[in-house]
């Protein structure tokens, strides 16, 4: 089992190029699936979580070939129309693929992806959308059967709750549907806008993609595409926040500054200094971060709630207290006992995190307890005083490419072992 080794306390200096967004590469190779064609993606990460969907694909009958960051995926022929338990297990997310397999198929055969470690995370927002288009769903036995064998028809779907993994599945239900589908009340984050233009460079006809109206044109079929994946926001706000707690001074290269405007306005409060220019961001920590007094995550354009837990660890060392509120999922503190391993002072309840500064952490064992709180755990232990040793980071490969890699060329004393 792989551990990652940190001897701390040291001030971070250099650059760092931004990997594809994971969370935009995982519905886009989602949406191959309905492309009868070729499909070309740049920038694609290597991460965990999309070696799964390629796994997936490959079960579906895709041939996929990776060559440096480049993802080609030739569905020309898909001949399943099922993901068996163990690849549905191996990335929840892979409920993206229910939109796609069914319009392509007809049919849709998935084990439920049931809870996962930031709370009970249920799909009841897909499965109604999807019913409204057309699927007949049948749950029992922790699978869901799914069929609409005379293909989808566009409908007005109005959802409660702008959930991301929802709006993505029916534009992915709806790109080949019959007639019309207008999403009300849309998630607007920057990687519903990726995916609707690699779809749109397919063929598909979809507006409004980042507001929260998706007007999304049936079209008959989808052709060959090439795209390049955006750069992922949060690996860039996990690298901002790990050099505001080890001071120092770090370049984002190949960055969208717009999409991490309120983790830059977070990190401007906290003392950082920060120079925008073009694609890249450069951000100097000369101090102890100060206090913010409420940080809340939101739906985009909101704060993020996956950067809530990096910048947490970050807020460990300020010189007063911050207020984390927690509006998206229901468990994102279980890093909080890890982190408390450190030496930092948190109190939560329920959604509340407050988070009072302590001027220094000192190294620790700990074990990540998700993607992003391993994230804060590779911070908090590159500011700690000592040697910290992460446990359980098969989490963290899920959605950071080199990070050991990219942290050890910024100065850090950092290894795999
Ligand atoms: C996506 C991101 C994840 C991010 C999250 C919120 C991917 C692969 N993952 O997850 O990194 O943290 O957006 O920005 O893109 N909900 C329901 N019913 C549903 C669907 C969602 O109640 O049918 C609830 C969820 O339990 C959660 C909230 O809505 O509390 C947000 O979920 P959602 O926006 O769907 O997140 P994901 O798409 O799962």
């Amino acid at each position: 089992m792989s551990l990652i080794t940190i001897n701390g306390a040291k001030k971070l200096k250099g650059s760092v190029r931004l990997q594809g967004a994971k969370n935009s590469v995982l519905p886009i190779l989602a949406g191959t699936v309905l492309i009868k064609g070729i499909s070309v993606i740049h920038n694609c990460p290597a991460l965990s979580d999309a070696t799964a969907a390629i796994k997936i694909l490959r079960h579906l009958g895709a041939t996929v070939s990776c060559e440096g960051h480049t993802v080609t995926v030739d569905s020309r022929e898909i001949t399943a129309f099922d993901i068996p338990d163990e690849l549905m297990r191996e990335m929840r997310s892979s409920i993206f693929f229910l939109g796609a397999i069914s319009a392509r198929m007809g049919r849709a055969v998935l084990s439920s992806p049931g809870g996962c470690e930031l709370g009970p995370r249920p799909i009841d927002l897909h499965l109604s959308a999807l019913n409204e288009l057309g699927l007949t769903i049948d749950e029992g036995g922790g699978v869901l059967n799914c069929s609409c064998p005379n293909g989808y028809t566009g409908a007005d779907i109005n959802l409660s709750f702008p959930s991301v993994g929802a709006t993505e599945n029916i534009i992915l239900a709806a790109v080949t549907a019959k007639g019309v589908t207008r999403i009300n009340g849309a998630a607007k984050e920057p990687e519903i806008s990726d995916l609707a233009d690699f779809l749109n460079s397919a063929g598909a006809n979809i507006h409004g993609a980042g507001s929260d109206t998706v007007i999304i044109n049936g079209v008959g079929s989808l052709s060959g595409a090439t795209h390049t994946v955006i750069p992922d926001r949060i690996e860039a706000a996990t690298y901002l926040a790990a050099v505001a707690a080890t001071g120092g001074k770090i370049e984002l290269l190949n960055v969208i500054p717009a999409h991490l405007a309120p983790v830059l306005t977070v990190l401007k409060q906290s003392g950082c200094e920060i120079n925008v220019s073009g694609k890249s961001i450069v951000l100097t920590a000369t101090a102890r971060p100060k206090r913010v007094p409420v940080i809340r995550t939101l739906p985009y354009p909101g704060f993020p709630t996956d950067a809530g837990s990096p910048l947490m660890a970050m807020f460990t060392l300020a010189d007063g207290s911050t207020m984390f509120v927690e509006n998206i999922f229901e468990n994102r503190y279980k890093v909080v006992d890890e982190l408390k391993r450190f030496g930092a002072k948190i109190y939560t309840n329920g959604r509340v995190a407050v988070v009072e500064g302590v001027k220094s952490l000192s190294g620790a064992t700990v074990q990540c307890t998700d993607l992003r709180g391993g994230a804060a755990l590779v911070v908090a232990a590159l500011a700690a005083n000592g040697t910290s040793e992460i446990g359980k980071i098969s989490h963290i490969d899920r959605g950071y490419e080199g990070l050991i890699e990219n942290l050890a060329l910024l100065g850090a004393d950092i290894k795999r072992c």
